[in-house]
């Protein structure tokens, strides 16, 4: 979906009107398409407490609409429903109390038919609202929206990987997708690019939407580094697990290691062992494990001690982002569809996720970083409860970078900054090698 922008400055014209509307309706409607593979019961399901149930993600990025936009600005608005502030709150105080997280799956009512009532009934709201708001409230309509829809894409990719662990856990090993033919590994350059360093500038730039916590923009200082011209694959990984990368000490920070000890990790997350060949648990079901895809589903404790073993290290989130600003944005993201999704994987590598430097720079895994999620200097959240959104979470969590085949096309951008806690690894997470040059 091309990203629409808008300078907060200027009311919205018609044009631009239009243009809000089609978007709005663009990803609405793609939540529903990426659902559509599912039964109302699997959108029940809650596997694990940081895992939300697909109906609770369906039902809170409407929240979000309901809450920050029709009740602020939508004269005589009446909510839906009086208790779905509370239930499908995620997590802002400013809104009041919510519903507790790992209880998500308890929430049998409402239905799921109801769930798709409310979205009906938020949508025709929203439609009413910027297509009849007074000209002065245009801008901030045009803001607050922009920011829902890029909250909705950023709950498709959770959608898509909270479902993967969902299934991963029934017996009968579902597909909630059809797969398309394997792709081809074709044979590009593997090296290491090499890069200069200096004072570089960090952070979003230009008119484009960002999140606020990729700003301010500011000055770094980076010594030259090299980058693998490739993300870690399987097939690298495997070479860890046989040379007993589980069982060194040696190689693991010490919280890594108390977790592989008390969690009994032995290879990343969905690989499991069918008559002595390692296979992988996907969204179209369990496959062969694919040596020539990237690695994904390693939590940061297992990326680093990967890196060790290989006599290198994870890069950090600035050579990453210098790196990958120097890339053209194409890779295997979350494809565009409207009836449904294809399957989402990482692939081996193809000649069209070439880049300058870097193969699959962008799409595939999110690759972890060294670096701890912190605030950029000068970085203060907005005013009142938006100001929830990112600024609190900036403790004992690693940035990721580049976007997953789960990731929706605009949110992929060098100065994108995913984070998620050193054990997780439910996401499509893997990781590239960095060393000084
Ligand atoms: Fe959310």
């Amino acid at each position: 979906m091309a990203v629409v922008q808008f300078s907060p400055a200027q009311p919205v014209r018609a044009p631009e009107r239009e243009d809000l509307h089609l978007a709005f309706r663009t990803v609405r409607a793609r939540s529903l398409a990426l659902t559509r593979g599912l039964s109302s019961e699997d959108q029940l399901v809650q596997s694990m407490p940081e895992v939300s149930p697909t109906k609770w993600h369906l039902a809170h990025v409407t929240w979000f609409f309901e809450t920050f936009i029709l009740k602020a600005h939508a004269h005589g608005y009446r909510p839906f429903h009086p208790g779905f502030e509370h239930l499908f709150n995620s997590y802002y105080n400013s809104v009041g109390e919510m519903h507790a997280r790992p209880r998500r799956g308890l929430l049998s009512r409402p239905s799921h038919d109801e769930v798709l009532d409310y979205r009906a009934f938020v949508d025709e709201k929203m439609l009413q609202l910027l297509e009849t708001a007074p000209t002065h409230l245009a801008p901030e309509l045009s803001r607050l929206t922009i920011l829902g829809l890029n909250h909705e894409e950023q709950h498709q990719e959770l959608m898509m990987t909270d479902i993967k662990h969902v299934l991963s856990c029934n017996p009968l090993l579902p597909a909630a997708f059809e797969a398309p033919a394997p792709a081809r590994s074709i044979a590009l350059e593997d090296g290491w690019a090499g890069y200069e360093g200096g004072f570089v500038m960090l952070g979003h730039a230009g008119d484009g939407f960002a999140f606020d916590n990729e700003t301010p923009r500011h000055k770094v200082w980076l010594r030259p580094f090299s980058l693998r011209t490739r993300p870690v694959s399987n097939r690298d990984y495997l070479a860890f697990i046989e040379d007993g990368g589980y069982d060194a000490f040696d190689l693991w920070l010490s919280d890594g290691w108390a977790v592989v000890k008390s969690e009994g990790w032995e290879a990343p997350l969905y690989w499991t062992k069918r008559d002595g060949e390692w296979h992988e648990f996907t969204l179209a079901g369990l496959r062969p494990l694919d040596l020539d895809a990237p690695v994904a589903h390693v939590s940061y404790y297992e990326a680093d001690a990967f890196a060790r073993w290989a006599g290198a290290r994870l890069p950090s989130e600035a050579e990453l982002e210098i790196a990958l600003r120097g890339e053209p944005i194409t890779g295997n993201v979350l494809p565009d569809v409207e009836d449904g999704a294809a399957m989402l994987a990482p692939m081996p590598r193809a000649a069209e996720h070439a880049g300058n430097n870097l193969m699959q720079a962008y799409g595939d895994v999110w690759e972890w970083t060294a670096s701890d999620y912190a605030a950029y200097p000068g970085f203060a959240p907005v005013a009142g409860a938006l100001g929830e959104y990112n600024g609190k979470f900036m403790c004992n969590q690693f940035v990721l970078k580049g976007g997953s085949c789960a990731t929706p096309h605009g949110h992929v951008r060098a100065s994108y900054r995913n984070f998620f806690y050193p054990k997780d690894r439910w996401q499509f997470t893997g990781l590239r090698l960095a060393k000084p040059y």
